[in-house]
């Protein structure tokens, strides 16, 4: 883990209340899915934690959703502009584990990481099926990016404005994709209902307000089968058994 100042390549929207931002430092970075970067916002004491979605030879692709005070205050940022981030944190997503097939679920931003992912499932020549949900259609994200990679993407939407009306679970039992391993990042009861759903191994990402972001303070730590575990550090991905709901 290295604190390293990056520039602001670009801070742009791509849906309502989200943007992408790209940042680049001086030097190669090294990121896997599923770990996180804490962003230091000028004028605040407490770090942002926000997922890598994609990882550049010398940078990190982020998305986030303008959702308080400090995300309101990135929004506003220019390129050019400096981000101090604390990177890369927390354990990763275990593409190696996924045997031939792998079932991607997002909910609202929680596609963001699956990106990374899905590109590292290709590379180990392995095959992923993709299901997002989102409110509304102007909410979707990620998901041309997810097919420009080539992989199938269903979208379900509460309004029932895009694709299947209702949850992702709903999607998944419409469309039965084959899979050996589920990998889902959202919210909360989102990622519960689809552990209930699915009878396969599969791996989730929690998320929790933190202090250092760096496994220090414990402030982050949630009940899991094994005890006690830091999101920030022990996570914030975890075998879809070890969560309790
Ligand atoms: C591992 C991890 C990955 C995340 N990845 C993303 C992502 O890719 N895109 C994205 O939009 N958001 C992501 N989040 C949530 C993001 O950190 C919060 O939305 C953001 O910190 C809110 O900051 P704020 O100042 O706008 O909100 P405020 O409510 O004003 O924040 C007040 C404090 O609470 C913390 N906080 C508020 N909401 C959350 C939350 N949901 N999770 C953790 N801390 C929170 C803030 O960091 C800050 O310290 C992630 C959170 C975690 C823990
Ligand atoms: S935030 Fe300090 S240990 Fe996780």
């Amino acid at each position: 883990m290295q604190k390293r100042l990056f520039n602001i390549e670009g801070n742009d929207p791509v849906a309502r209340d989200t943007f992408r931002l790209v940042l680049r430092t001086d030097g190669p970075v090294a990121v896997r899915s599923g770990q996180f970067v804490d962003i230091a916002v000028p004028g605040f004491y407490l770090r942002r934690p926000i997922s890598v979605s994609d990882c550049l030879p010398d940078g990190v692709v982020l998305y986030y959703k303008v959702v308080g005070e400090g995300t309101r205050a990135m929004a506003a940022m220019q390129p050019g502009a400096c981000l101090e981030l604390l990177s890369p944190l927390g354990s990763g997503f275990h593409p190696e584990k996924c045997r031939e097939s792998a079932l991607l679920i997002g909910g609202g931003l929680g596609a963001a990481p699956l990106y990374l992912l899905a590109r590292e499932l290709l590379a180990q020549g392995k095959a992923a099926t993709a299901v997002l949900g989102f409110n509304k259609a102007d909410e979707i994200c990620l998901a041309e990016e997810l097919r420009a990679l080539g992989i199938p993407v269903h979208i379900a939407t509460m309004d029932g404005s895009v694709g299947t009306k209702g949850f992702v679970t709903d999607a998944i039992a419409g469309v039965r994709p084959a899979f050996d391993r589920f990998y889902t990042c959202g919210p909360l009861p989102m990622m519960k209902a689809v552990c209930a759903a699915l009878d396969a191994p599969g791996e989730v990402s929690l998320e929790e307000r933190m202090g250092c972001g760096a496994g220090f303070c414990y402030g982050c730590s949630v009940q899991t089968q094994g005890g006690p575990r830091r999101v920030c550090a022990d996570g914030p991905v975890f075998d879809k058994e070890e969560v309790l709901w």
